[in-house]
């Protein structure tokens, strides 16, 4: 199987403009690639506009496509608009927004200090809502419609989680504007969803939530029920769907991308999974002996 095919058709995204959020590295990086070869304008933002630059001329000369570099820190509203003006002189219109920057550590929580816990809110929910708010009040006033917000968020976004406290609160924040939106502004022709990842090995993510051993002592695809980690291709693939003309019916939908990671930690005798196959021969004898007695 080749989980890095490429899925859609090659004209899939052509006129479209698509600012990715946190677009300089890991999976942005990686969406905003596949967005560009299938013929989209990308802005890439984040706050270090030297990896921008870096990264948009290494996706430009790849792809042969127009990459943008805007710098943006999504916590200020003012530079988003910022931002957003900047997109919207060079390109005119906006299609899509995917809501991709975050942050995140591990801690236990009682060890965070609350400027901590408000830096991971302030990127992963307040970002998203500025963005949100500065594209979606200007498709709304411009009367532009058919355009798209994805955002990113986790699993663990409905299922909590301890030890990125502060991601799994604002992550669930994330996923409660994504589908209050889908339904009060679908009358402005704009559209929500949202893309929830299992492990995606990316350096970012890694170096926080998997420093040092852990990534040897927790290998994560373990966790996994197809015992891998995903592809980043798989990920842009369901991605340039999303923000594609073919999704225009899916509104207010998260769509899991994770092996069945989280279902597997659900399900109360998923556990069983370690049971060796010789061993049911034996177990189905006791339960059937069990039930003669009753
Ligand atoms: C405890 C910490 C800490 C740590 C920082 N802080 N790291 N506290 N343990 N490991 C505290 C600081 O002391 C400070 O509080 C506050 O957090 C803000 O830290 P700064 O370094 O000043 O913040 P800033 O420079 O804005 O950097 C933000 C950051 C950093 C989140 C801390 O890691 C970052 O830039 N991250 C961006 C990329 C990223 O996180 N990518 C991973 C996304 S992965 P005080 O009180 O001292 O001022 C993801 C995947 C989820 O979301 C699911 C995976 C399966
Ligand atoms: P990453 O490479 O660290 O991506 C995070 C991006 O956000 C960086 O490009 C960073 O750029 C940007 N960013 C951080 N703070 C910002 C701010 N204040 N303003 C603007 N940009 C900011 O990690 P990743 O793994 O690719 O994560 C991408 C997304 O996927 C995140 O939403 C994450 O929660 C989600 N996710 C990842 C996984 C996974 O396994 N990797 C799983 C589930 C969900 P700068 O540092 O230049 O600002």
């Amino acid at each position: 199987m080749n989980y890095s095919a490429k899925m859609l058709r090659d004209d899939a995204l052509v006129d479209k403009t698509i600012v990715v959020t946190g677009g300089g590295s890991g999976l942005g990086k990686s969406m905003s690639r596949y967005f560009l070869e299938l013929g989209a304008n990308v802005v890439i933002t984040s706050r270090n506009i030297e990896k921008l630059r870096i990264a948009a001329r290494e996706l430009s000369e790849a792809t042969g496509a127009n990459c943008l570099a805007v710098k943006c820190d999504v916590r200020n509203y003012n530079e988003v608009e910022d931002m957003h003006q900047t997109v919207v002189d060079k390109f005119g219109a906006i299609d899509v927004l995917l809501n991709n920057a975050a942050g995140n550590f591990i801690s236990p929580t009682e060890r965070l200090s609350s400027n901590a816990f408000d830096t991971i809110i302030d990127i992963v929910l307040k970002g998203t809502k500025n963005c949100t708010l500065v594209f979606g009040k200007h498709w709304i006033k411009t009367n532009q419609k058919m355009s798209k917000v994805v955002n990113i968020v986790t699993t663990y976004a409905w299922t909590g989680s301890g030890y990125v406290v502060p991601s799994a609160t604002a992550k669930a924040g994330v996923l409660a504007m994504t589908r209050s939106l889908a339904v009060e502004w679908a009358k402005y022709g704009i559209q929500f969803n949202a893309i929830a990842p299992g492990p995606f090995p990316t350096k970012g993510a890694w170096d926080r939530l998997m420093p040092g051993d852990l990534k040897e002592k927790f290998d994560l695809a373990k966790k996994v029920p197809l015992k891998r980690v995903g592809e980043h291709q798989e990920l842009a693939n369901l991605a340039a769907y999303l923000v594609s003309d073919f999704s225009s019916y899916i509104n207010g939908e998260v769509i899991t991308i994770d092996g069945g990671e989280w279902l597997k930690g659900a399900g109360e005798f998923n556990i069983l999974d370690d049971i060796p196959k010789e061993m049911w021969d034996q177990l189905e004898e006791m339960i059937r002996r069990k039930n003669d007695h009753n």
